[in-house]
């Protein structure tokens, strides 16, 4: 089965690297106009810009800030006339131990928050105006394991992040299917990127390795396809769904 996405315009946030970067690509070669959104470095977006169709356009925007989120998305809707699939990808995991002063540890609390659960709200909540307005949309968010099985103590607030982004897509697929959105989550496990790498220098790659049941990490081409699957509309009845993708290191 080959599935097209001819026609569709869609966002991915944080889509010049890591998973962002493998999904931006396979939905171009699926036909689809990327609106690849990055936060501050040029040069990798436009390295990226190179591997996708003449449809597709970059769009800067740090995404901890409420006014250039919403420019953002008003940015994108105009410049690739419309939007069909919003794909909130972007995220931090700032390492942040419970020995840390109390104003700092908040301050990296409030900057995860920021990043990953008001700036994903607030993109959902343009997503839903413009699809309302324009007979419905969908709505992929990338959430984690964490969610569910809890991340370590040095994680919270990245833990926490994620489970509101499960609790907001879920509402949305409940309050909208009528009016022809849909909304899915994925939660990956540990896939071998930049942030990764990060945690990996904390813990070591075979603390990973150890966690999966299979031999390999999972690799950021390894979620592309189901999102491509989502956003296709092939996937529509399980809206409001959450599909795990770690390897059976944790199913819930
Ligand atoms: N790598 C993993 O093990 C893993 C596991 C579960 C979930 N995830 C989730 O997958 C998503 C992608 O992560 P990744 O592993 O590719 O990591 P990554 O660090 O390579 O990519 C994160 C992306 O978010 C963007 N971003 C970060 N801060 C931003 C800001 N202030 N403004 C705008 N953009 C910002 C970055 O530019 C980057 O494109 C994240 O939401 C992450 O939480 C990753």
């Amino acid at each position: 089965m080959e599935v097209s996405l001819k026609g569709k315009v869609i966002l991915v946030t944080g889509g010049s690297r890591g998973i962002g970067r493998a999904i931006s690509k396979q939905l171009s070669d699926s036909g689809a106009a990327v609106a690849v959104h990055y936060n501050s470095n040029k040069e990798q977006a436009q390295s990226i810009l190179k591997e996708l169709n003449s449809d597709s356009q970059l769009f800067q925007a740090n995404l901890s800030d409420a006014s250039e989120t919403i420019n953002l998305f008003k940015q994108v809707v105009e410049k690739m006339n419309g939007l069909d699939v919003l794909i909130n990808n972007a995220g931090v995991a700032i390492y942040s131990d419970l020995t840390k002063k109390d104003d700092d540890w908040l301050s990296d609390w409030q900057f995860t928050m920021d990043v990953n659960l008001r700036a994903t709200g607030l993109l959902c909540k343009k997503g839903i105006e413009h699809f309302l307005e324009n007979g419905g949309g969908r709505i992929i968010n990338i959430s984690s394991r964490a969610a569910f099985r809890g991340d370590t103590s040095d994680y919270l607030a990245y833990a926490a992040s994620k489970g509101g982004v499960v609790a907001l897509t879920r509402s949305i697929a409940r309050a909208y299917g009528k009016n022809e959105i849909k909304a899915f989550t994925i939660a990956p496990g540990f896939v071998r990127t930049d942030m990764a790498q990060d945690f990996m220098d904390q813990y070591g790659e075979g603390f990973a390795l150890n966690d999966i049941a299979l031999n390999q990490l999972t690799e950021p081409k390894d979620l592309a396809p189901l999102v491509t699957l989502m956003a296709s509309g092939l996937m529509d009845h399980a809206t409001g769904c959450t599909i795990d993708v770690n390897a059976a290191s944790y199913v819930h």
